[in-house]
């Protein structure tokens, strides 16, 4: 038993990818796939209200909650930290309690600070179930779970015969730890992480990765490139130079994509910054499932949303 988890092994709350055992991450992707297939559970969540309780700012997983509650039948509720009483001191905890007390079951929270999220859950009432939408640099389980779909379907679940690419700022990145945690329990083959040394995290996050400095070296024959945003305001705190430096040394061009493997694809969670970590010709072109991820995002975050409340 675990925080999101109860005796019985169910999930409770989505906290985070690390440790979900490997049934349960394959049962929240074949449902994703059934919903992404066209399945219908207009009624699933009937009178159940979803508050989207973010504490920063998101377009991609906000809306697609959004849109999956809808798409299940629950009343949606949104909230918008810059005009709620958070500005006058309320606090997180706060909030929550005063949103359950108004009937709301379901929260899909995004907060700035590492584990925020699970301590909200530790703090909310029986029967209150928490999604992680983003907690500071610790977890995004579900761009984790809609990454994976993604790679599911180009490759037909076949992971250990694949090898898997992480480029970018990774120490910044709750996406990057979740895709490592998805990633080692669906038994990917090799799974290789590309940046500059100040943006790589140490080995209790990169344990069992090929780690590179050369990102030319690193696509060599790669069947996935998972590029990560470059977070501009480290900039601002020196641990990169210039943008255009970036670009040169990790950014995606057309031409370096042609080391990877032939037909490898290419992820990007989004915001990307066009010209920084990749080009326009390659987040539009043929290998790029930038926009099937944000379309899987849906389906994923409808599956995970029926999984936690509508058995209840
Ligand atoms: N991928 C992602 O989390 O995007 P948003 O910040 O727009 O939600």
């Amino acid at each position: 038993m675990t925080l999101q988890t109860d005796a019985d092994g169910r999930l409770v709350h989505l906290l985070t990818l690390e440790g979900l055992p490997r049934p349960v991450l394959l049962a929240l992707l074949d449902r994703a796939q059934a919903f992404a297939d066209g399945a219908d559970a207009r009624g699933a969540l009937a009178g159940t209200a979803v508050c989207t309780l973010f504490f920063e700012p998101s377009t991609r997983t906000r809306l697609s909650f959004q849109r999956a509650s809808q798409r299940l039948g629950a009343d949606v509720l949104g909230f918008d930290a810059a005009t709620s009483s958070t500005t006058k001191g309320e606090t997180a905890t706060d909030t929550l309690r005063n949103i359950e007390a108004m009937g709301v079951r379901g929260f899909v929270v995004r907060h700035p600070g590492d584990r925020a999220v699970a301590e909200l859950a530790a703090a909310a009432a029986p029967g209150t179930v928490l999604v992680n939408a983003g907690d500071g640099r610790h977890a995004h389980p579900t761009q984790g779970l809609l990454d994976m779909l993604t790679l599911r379907q180009a490759f037909g679940g076949d992971f250990g015969g694949r090898s898997f690419l992480i480029v970018g700022d990774l120490l910044h990145s709750r996406v990057a730890r979740s895709d490592l945690h998805a990633l080692r329990t669906l038994g990917a083959g090799r799974i290789r992480v590309c940046g500059p040394r100040q943006l790589l995290p140490g080995e209790d996050v990169l344990a069992g990765c090929e780690v590179f400095h050369d990102f030319d070296a690193a696509l060599e024959g790669v069947d996935a490139v998972m590029m990560l945003r470059l977070q501009r305001e480290r900039m601002e705190e020196g641990l990169v130079g210039s943008l255009e430096d970036y670009h040169r040394d990790y950014g995606l061009t057309a031409a370096r994509l042609r080391r990877a493997a032939r037909g490898a694809v290419v992820l990007h969670p989004g915001p990307m910054n066009r010209g920084v970590e990749i080009t326009d010709e390659v987040a539009d072109g043929p290998q790029s499932l930038v926009l099937r991820q944000v379309a899987n995002g849906v389906a994923v975050r409808m599956a995970v949303l029926e999984t936690l409340l509508a058995r209840r």
